[in-house]
């Protein structure tokens, strides 16, 4: 069995020579938790060779430290507009200060974590790859780019720099090292992003009332029977499905036969191109990468006028703004066969939503909020892929394809006691209906405030009766609202923040932890400069100070943002 099996190895292990060990250091800026993952896989991979590993998110890690590193590798991944992920941002700021140290000496490589729909592709990694050369470093291995379909680059990239290290290294014994954790680790679910579990949809509801110019989708899925197990705060995946009537204007446009057979992936799988269009690939983003394959496709010359010089920003806006439907209607691919054309096509990539349940609440079950995209643009109607799939083509007991994402970064505090504010307009307010869940089930203490906000009190007050019940029984502290069209004016949630300026201070001043979830261009924007305002009226503070406070805030773990 298992137990007599590692005490085999550890006595195997006890009884080898002590290994001449190196040491490495793996650094991970992660958002979603992805580059978490990956870090965590070249850790385990590393500790299998009898490296002695160092695995730290760049949040934690001390830089007087860095000089001291000889073998150092960064995961990270690239937020908005070629931003670090928030947890990076004083790591990458130091890195790329006067302050930073000269690392002569340093080997180190760097995986990038990006998406080739946005144009400042993978920055933080190219950054950080840039910057440790031009401080001395020595890149044992080029850095990887990854597009939103990682895994394949991220294991090429692994081999390299096991391969690279070992190069380097030979006088290490490959003694196989034993974690303590191994004999009575928990179950591990099978279930992953590249392997999803087909969960059964259990409810399916609007939660806007009669009326509302919105529809937002509660559903209730099962997890009966996966080992899927998550916090609240993680995220769920789910693979979508294009819309029908999108697939077939797109094989009507191109004059394909729908049933033709075509081959989806590398192991040979194959499907009819109607099934391939629906389920397996992208056809509702544009990426430039696409466009310059496109071009080589297509007789078009205005097409490849596009992608020349001095067209950026018209490039911008066509990707921006266009899917494949419009490509081909604009552009010819007279010829094209559609194995030609899918081959060109992105894999498409699972949505993330923060999970609005608490596991110990409902066990075996997980919720979600989401906000149905639906809009108009040039002549056509536009659909969100996953959330109008949600909203019009899944019902109870049909099944859809998920995988848990954790997300470490946005966590309860471990004391019970710490008292948490938790501002969540829209569909922002998902993770606190799983919070204030958890916060009940295991009987904390700590005193809860949330601020929540959207269009209109009649008809978009999401979950407002399980709010109303936990305000009674005193699990929800303090609600405050601002529902921005039902005044002449428009309020804001950071409005709310504003006006309770004195209480938010002392809050702060007795340990508060701050999250924010829901959009991040405008609103998490905004709720940041209405803290710093806080931190500035009722601290006394100035401007610089209000922002290392919140800096260190972060640094802290108690201002934590799960933004999008
Ligand atoms: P609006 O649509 O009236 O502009 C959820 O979508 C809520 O967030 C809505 O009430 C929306 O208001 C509001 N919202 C929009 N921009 C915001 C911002 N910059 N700060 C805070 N809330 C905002």
């Amino acid at each position: 069995g298992a137990v007599t099996a590692a005490t085999t190895l550890v006595q195997a292990v006890a009884a080898a020579e002590p290994a001449i060990s190196k040491e490495v250091t793996i650094l991970y800026g992660s958002q979603t938790g992805n580059s978490h993952g990956l870090a965590n896989k070249l850790s385990k991979k590393l500790e299998e060779q009898s490296y002695q590993v160092t695995l730290t998110s760049m949040s934690d890690f001390k830089p007087n430290g860095l000089k001291k590193i000889e073998n150092l590798f960064i995961v990270v991944s690239t937020h908005g507009e070629g931003e670090p992920p928030d947890s990076a941002i004083p790591f990458y700021e130091y890195l790329h200060s006067k302050r930073a140290p000269k690392l002569e000496g340093l080997r180190y490589s760097v995986l990038a974590l990006g998406d080739t729909s946005y144009e400042f592709f993978c920055q933080t990694g190219k950054d950080f790859d840039k910057r440790l050369e031009e401080l001395g470093g020595e890149r044992i291995t080029p850095r990887v780019d990854c597009d939103v379909d990682f895994d394949e680059p991220a294991a090429e990239w692994m081999g390299l720099v096991l391969s690279e290290l070992g190069k380097r290294s030979a006088s290490v014994a490959a003694v196989a090292s034993v974690s303590t954790t191994s004999a009575n680790s928990v179950t591990e679910s099978e279930f992953s992003r590249s392997n999803p579990f087909n969960a059964e949809v259990l409810e399916n509801l609007n939660l806007n009332g009669r009326g509302a110019q919105r529809e937002t989708r509660h559903i209730e899925l099962s997890l009966e029977g996966s080992n899927l197990n998550y916090e609240p705060g993680d995220s769920l995946g789910i693979y979508p499905e294009n819309h029908p009537l999108l697939v077939d204007d797109l094989i009507a446009a191109m004059g394909w036969n729908g049933e033709e057979i075509v081959t989806v992936n590398k192991n040979g799988e194959q499907r009819s191109l109607r099934d391939a269009l629906l389920r397996y690939y992208e056809i509702t983003v544009l990426t430039k990468p696409l466009l310059e394959q496109a071009a080589q496709l297509s007789p078009s010359q205005e097409l490849k006028q596009l992608l020349e010089k001095g067209r950026e920003q018209e490039l911008r806006t066509y990707l921006a703004e266009r899917d494949l439907l419009d490509l081909v209607t604009d552009y010819s691919f007279a010829g094209v066969s559609a194995r030609e054309f899918i081959s060109i096509l992105r894999k498409i990539p699972a949505r993330l939503y923060s999970i609005a349940s608490s596991p110990k609440a409902y066990p075996e079950e997980v919720h979600l909020t989401v906000r149905s995209v639906r809009y108009e643009a040039h002549g056509r109607k536009r659909y969100g892929v996953c959330s109008v799939q949600l909203a019009e083509r899944v019902e109870p007991g049909d099944t859809l394809p998920v995988f848990v994402q954790h997300n470490p970064s946005f966590k309860l505090p471990e004391n019970p006691d710490t008292p948490i504010i938790m501002i969540g307009p829209g569909t922002g307010v998902a993770p606190f209906r799983a919070f204030l869940g958890e916060r009940e089930e295991t009987g904390a203490t700590g005193k809860n405030w949330l601020f929540y906000g959207d269009q209109h009190f009649a008809t978009d007050f999401l979950y407002q009766v399980e709010w109303q019940r936990w305000l009674k029984d005193g699990v929800l502290s303090r609600m405050d609202v601002a529902f921005s069209r039902d005044t002449d004016k428009k309020v804001y949630v950071q409005h709310r923040m504003l006006e309770k300026s004195r209480e938010v201070y002392e809050w702060l001043q007795e340990g508060a932890v701050v999250y924010v979830c829901g959009d991040e261009k405008k609103m998490a924007h905004d709720v940041h400069a209405a803290l710093a305002a806080i931190l500035e009226q009722e601290g006394g503070l100035s401007p610089e100070q209000a922002a290392e406070y919140l800096t260190r805030m972060q640094q802290e773990k108690r201002y934590q943002r799960d933004v999008y």
